[in-house]
């Protein structure tokens, strides 16, 4: 979504208003100290953790890579193109276009007369995060379904049936889809693995809050679903972690005299959503329907997904908290604890980690789930560049009259109670080539505006349009309390010879080389399309790779295990108008075909590593 988001959080925590002064002297410092040189962190501790990995300066201070990655393709100007460009040592085909059979034909089915039940077993709209759990010639793509509205669905202005409403929610969700090389191109073969998960698709809960009223509706009323499916993670035991994000949009109220309360509010609930209407044709979304009093609480979670089974539930692990999830990053912490790190995609709203109990091997072997038992947190940044995670339990004196199930159902009151650090639309994370996290903040237009949070050294900049990325550092190897922090780039200061390079930062990643791949959503300068950039996270140099469409958002990377192939994501082309874009088919105008969100496959001229 863009910069057009409720604000939801009012808390009084921390604002950090007087601290300009403070943050221009210490931006300074952290530009001199980091520009072409190696990212210092501070932290014993951190040096021990990565051993082997990583030098250690004089003072004991961690250094991170000191080598700058190789990035020597030709960078590319900035588009408002119908179709995508890509710099020329490059090239791209498509796969898994929005309505493709997921029977391995390579058919889709037709946009004319479009049905719900079509929609089930075909591929969903809303392309966003993904996983390739593969080898460098197939395996199975885990691929989410953000977003998807009228009239791009079906050309309808709203929903005006159940059928509507039916094929909207089959559109939102996950696909698992087996993909191969056939020749050059990647294709979807048919296999038993081959699954839609959509808004309608029996889940279930786990961890802590599992059982909690705060999830119960009336009786009968059976778990369903998963919606607003935004990035995404994957875990060392193979399972793909699809995240909930804007989910409130999905819910209104058929009764004019319905308002939320602010528990609720402090969740974005209006009685009127974003315009999907589904609570008008289906009462599961509908605020004022008693029998479904605390649907609303059963989204916002992060969803768990074996690709190799099927048959399984997806699960929605509780003690990751409930919040707009973007992402969930995992990392595998000090005495092989999986490590979660999260954001909340809202303005003003926080960086989460949670911390498995033990190792994950051992209690994947003991039958239990490492995202079922841990300890969840929330950052505070210092002004200092330090760090603190904060503890989300009810051994925090700030919370120490609440249930940790109630915790873990309302998070964000939770981090409002303990002091986290308001920024400024926390979007993905990624773990960098030194076990350092790169965190995107898209923008935040209401930034140190009247009545709202003002700047500080971590969101350092007022009505903060563009965008920037922020990262750090954890003691012990991820599962400390505290962390070192910089700001890796205001999208501001990344320039060429055409002006500014990029605004409204989303999809991260970063490869074992040192390359940080950027991908957009949002405004970019000149009105131009989002696109995919690629820095070095030494000297943080920057080059274009690839523009999109007008209308769409790049998001969604992935690569196969060799890092020739890498799969990204253009999600909702041409705005879903044909008189933008008729993408994937060659632009022909208002009455070309309606674009198709998909994924777009790249590969190097030359058989190269992607980045290089
Ligand atoms: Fe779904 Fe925050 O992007
Ligand atoms: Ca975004
Ligand atoms: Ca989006
Ligand atoms: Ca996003």
């Amino acid at each position: 979504m863009n910069d057009t988001e409720d604000t939801s959080n009012t808390s009084n925590n921390r604002t950090f208003e007087n601290v300009l002064a403070a943050h221009l002297s210490r931006r300074q410092i952290l530009i001199g100290g980091l520009a072409g040189a190696a990212l210092t962190f501070v932290g014993p501790s951190m040096a021990r953790a990565e051993r082997g990995v990583v030098a250690t300066s004089r003072t004991g201070a961690f250094v991170g890579a000191r080598k700058k990655a190789r990035i020597a393709f030709t960078s590319i100007p900035l588009q408002a193109s119908a179709m995508p460009t890509i710099a020329p040592e490059y090239e791209y085909s498509v796969l898994i276009p929005w309505r493709e059979k997921l029977d391995g034909s390579g058919d889709a089915f037709p946009y004319a007369g479009f049905t719900s039940a079509q929609q089930a077993e075909s591929i969903g709209i809303g392309h966003d995060g993904m996983w390739f759990f593969g080898s460098n010639k197939e395996g199975l793509m885990c691929i989410n379904h953000e977003y998807g509205t009228f009239p791009h669905l079906n050309g309808k202005k709203v929903p005006a049936s159940l059928e509507d409403v039916l094929l909207s929610q089959h559109a939102h969700g996950m696909s698992v889809v087996k993909i191969a090389k056939k020749g050059q191109k990647w294709k979807v073969v048919n296999s038993p693995q081959n699954r839609r998960i959509h808004a309608n698709t029996p889940v279930k809960f786990s961890g802590p809050a599992a059982n909690s009223d705060l999830l119960k509706n009336a009786a009968g009323n059976p778990t369903l679903g998963t919606i607003n499916n935004c990035a995404n993670g994957y875990t060392p035991w193979g399972t793909y972690l699809t995240c909930e994000e804007n989910f409130n949009g999905y819910f209104g109220s058929t009764v004019s005299t319905w308002s939320p309360n602010s528990i609720q509010t402090r969740y974005g609930i209006t009685a009127a959503g974003f315009g999907y209407e589904w609570h008008k044709w289906d009462p599961r979304f509908d605020l004022a329907n008693p029998a479904y009093a605390n649907e609303a609480n059963r989204f916002g979670w992060v969803v768990e997904v074996d690709p190799t089974k099927p048959k399984a539930a997806p699960v929605k692990r509780t003690a990751l908290g409930r919040i707009k999830h973007e992402g969930a990053c995992v990392a595998v912490g000090q005495g092989n604890r999986a490590v979660v790190y999260m954001g909340d995609d809202e303005r003003f709203d926080y960086i989460y980690k949670f911390v498995s109990t033990g190792d994950w091997k051992k209690m994947v072997a003991a039958g239990k789930s490492p995202l079922d038992e841990g300890t969840l947190y929330v950052a505070r940044f210092n002004e200092d560049g330090t760090g603190d995670w904060l503890e989300l339990s009810p051994k925090n004196s700030a919370l120490s009259s609440w249930k940790l199930e109630d915790i873990l159902v309302y998070t964000r009151l939770a981090a409002d109670a303990v002091g986290a650090t308001k920024m400024d639309r926390p979007e993905w994370i990624t773990l960098g080539a030194n076990g350092e996290l790169y965190c995107t903040l898209t923008n935040n237009s209401q930034r140190g505006t009247a009545g709202r949070a003002g700047t500080n050294t971590a969101n350092p900049q007022v009505g903060n349009a563009w965008g920037h990325i922020i990262r750090w550092k954890d003691t012990d190897k991820h599962i400390g309390e505290s962390f070192s922090w910089s700001i890796f780039a205001l999208s501001t200061e990344v320039t060429d010879a055409g002006g500014q390079m990029y605004g409204s930062p989303d999809g991260i990643w970063a490869d074992p080389d040192g390359r940080i791949f950027v991908q957009t959503d949002g405004d970019q300068p000149g009105k131009n399309n989002d696109q995919m950039l690629v820095a070095t996270a030494v000297g943080k140099e920057f080059k274009r790779l690839f523009t999109g469409v007008k209308g769409c958002e790049v998001t969604g990377v992935t690569v196969t295990p060799d890092r020739k192939t890498m799969f990204v994501n253009l999600q909702h082309p041409g705005d879903g108008n044909p008189a933008n874009s008729n993408f994937p088919e060659a632009f022909t105008g208002a009455t070309g075909p309606v674009p198709r969100d998909c994924t777009i496959v790249i590969t190097r001229k030359n058989g190269g590593v992607i980045g290089s």
